[in-house]
C-alpha cells in the first residue's frame, strides 16, 4: 500500500503533484510519502500487541536523515552495518540504545564508536570478531552486549546476491560453532551474551522460510539455556518482501503473529530489522525524458535518471513498475520501448520491454517502489551528481536532500 495515486490523469503523491516536484526541484528526483512509511512502520508496531519487541528499522534501506527523524519520533530501533549509519542515526535524534549493529566487517574504531555510545547490541558474525570486541570493551572497561548471529543453512528463494542464510554464504556463524561459543561465554570477560540473531536474506515472498528458521533458532535456545545462560532478545532480521509489480507477500501482521505463535514459550524480546517493507513502497525515481529514439530493434526511451540513480534494475534484473506522471486517456497507441539513461553501458536501463503511453521529450515518468535500496545504493558514476531527495507530507513538500552540485563532485580531491 502506497500514497501515490491519480488525480484527473497526473500522479500524486499525497496531496502533491509530481509534475509540480518535477518542476521546481527538477530530474531526476527521489519522492518519497511520510504518510506510506508511517502507515508501514505502524503496521509493525501495532501487529506486536503487547508483546515485548523492538523494530529496528533497517538504515542501509534508506539513510535519508529526515526519514530517520520521522521514525525515531515512532520509537523506532535501527539496525545499522557501520559506524556512518550510527553516525546518521545519532545525528537524527535516534537513541544509540536503539540500535543493533549487524555485518562481517566491522573494524575496530566502528567497534568503539559503538561501545562508547552504549548501542543495544552487536550482531556478532564470527569468532574473530567476538575477540575483537571483547579485547576492545576491556580497553574501555565496558561490558560488549552480543547476540551471535546464526546461519543457518535456509534458502530464502529470493535473488542470488541478496540470500544470506545459506552456508556458501559469508554471513553468520554456522550453527554448531555459535553454540560453542556460547558454552565457552565464561571466556569472554567482556561480553555480555544478551541474545541470538539470524537474517536468512531479503526480499521473501513466503514465510516458510521465516517458520523453518525460528525452529532452529529455538533449538538453539533450549542448548544455550542449558549452559546457565538467559539470552534476552531473539532477533529474525529483516527480509519482508514487497510488491514489485503482482508480489503477493505476507503481510506485516501474518508475519510477526505467526512469529509470536512459535516464540511465545520462549518469553523474549522480539526483535526486527525491517528495511524495504517500510519503505521501499513509499518513494519513486521521478525521471524526465529526454529523447525517444527508434532504433531497427528497438525503440528507446531515454530518461535523465540512470544506473548511477537506482541500480536494481541491472545488477538483479529487478523488475520496478514505471509509470507516467501524465497519464493520456488515449491509452490505446502502447508501445513497447526500453526506458535506459545517458550512462556509457549497455547496462543503464530502468525497465525493458515496457509497453507505456507514446512518450515525448518533457514527459515524466516515476520508476515506482524505489523507495529501499534506490538513493541508498547511488554512486557519481560517469561524474554524474546525486539527485535530489524529497519528503511529501500531506500537501508539503521539502527538499531532504539538495542535488549535488560539480563542486561536490570534486570535494575532498585535491589538483
Ligand atoms: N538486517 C540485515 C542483517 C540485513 O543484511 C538486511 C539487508 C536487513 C536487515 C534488511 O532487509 P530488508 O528488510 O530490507 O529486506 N540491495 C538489495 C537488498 C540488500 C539487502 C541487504 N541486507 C536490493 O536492492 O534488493
Amino acid at each position: 500500500m502506497h500514497y501515490f495515486h491519480y488525480k484527473k490523469n497526473t500522479l500524486f503523491c499525497e496531496e502533491v503533484s509530481l509534475a509540480h516536484i518535477a518542476e521546481h526541484v527538477k530530474t531526476p528526483c527521489y519522492v518519497y510519502s511520510q504518510a506510506t512509511i508511517e502507515r508501514h512502520f505502524k503496521a509493525f508496531q501495532k501487529s506486536f500487541q503487547n508483546s515485548p519487541h523492538l523494530v529496528c528499522y533497517s538504515v542501509k534501506a534508506n539513510s535519508n536523515i529526515s526519514i530517520l527523524k520521522l521514525l525515531a519520533k515512532l520509537e523506532a530501533g535501527f539496525d545499522i552495518v557501520s559506524g556512518g549509519e550510527l553516525f546518521r542515526v545519532i545525528k537524527s535524534g535516534g537513541d544509540p540504545k536503539k540500535v543493533v549493529f549487524s555485518g562481517v566487517g566491522k573494524k575496530d574504531e566502528e567497534i568503539r564508536y559503538a561501545l562508547q555510545k552504549n548501542i543495544l547490541c552487536f550482531n556478532v558474525e564470527s569468532s574473530q570478531e567476538l575477540d575483537a570486541i571483547n579485547t576492545l570493551a576491556r580497553k574501555l572497561r565496558k561490558k560488549a552486549p552480543v547476540s551471535l548471529r546464526v546461519n543457518p543453512n535456509i534458502n530464502p528463494k529470493t535473488h542470488p546476491y541478496i540470500a544470506t542464510g545459506l552456508k556458501e554464504n559469508k554471513f553468520g556463524i554456522p550453527i554448531r560453532e555459535a553454540i560453542d561459543l556460547y558454552k565457552h561465554h565464561k571466556n569472554y570477560t567482556h561480553i555480555h551474551f544478551t541474545g541470538l540473531d539470524c537474517h536468512i536474506g531479503s526480499q521473501m515472498l513466503s514465510l516458510s522460510p521465516i517458520l523453518e528458521t525460528i525452529k532452529e533458532l529455538k533449538k538453539i535456545i533450549l542448548k544455550i539455556k542449558s549452559f546457565g545462560l538467559s539470552l534476552e532478545h531473539i532477533n529474525l532480521g529483516g527480509g519482508l518482501g514487497i510488491p514489485y509489480t503482482h508480489e503477493e507477500p505476507p503481510s506485516p501482521q501474518q508475519y510477526i503473529t505467526s512469529a509470536l505463535k512459535e516464540l511465545k514459550d520462549l518469553k523474549l524480546k522480539l526483535l526486527i530489522e525491517p528495511g524495504r517493507a517500510i519503505v521501499g513502497n513509499a518513494g519513486i525515481l521521478l525521471t524526465k525524458v529526454l529523447y525517444t529514439k527508434n532504433m531497427p530493434q528497438k525503440n528507446f526511451v531515454i530518461v535523465d535518471g540512470a544506473m548511477n540513480d537506482l541500480i536494481r534494475p541491472t545488477l538483479y534484473g529487478a523488475y520496478q513498475d514505471i509509470w507516467p506522471v501524465q497519464r493520456s486517456l488515449a491509452s490505446l497507441g502502447m508501445t513497447s520501448v526500453d526506458i535506459v539513461g545517458p550512462i556509457c553501458e549497455s547496462g543503464d536501463f530502468l525497465g525493458k520491454n515496457r509497453k507505456l503511453i507514446p512518450l515525448h521529450p518533457g514527459d515524466c515518468l516515476a520508476i515506482m517502489s524505489a523507495g529501499a535500496y534506490g538513493f541508498s545504493m547511488s554512486s557519481n558514476y560517469n561524474s554524474r551528481p546525486r539527485a535530489a531527495e524529497v519528503l511529501v507530507s500531506g500537501g508539503k513538500f521539502k527538499i531532504c536532500r539538495r542535488r549535488e552540485s560539480f563542486e561536490d563532485l570534486i570535494r575532498g580531491e585535491t589538483l
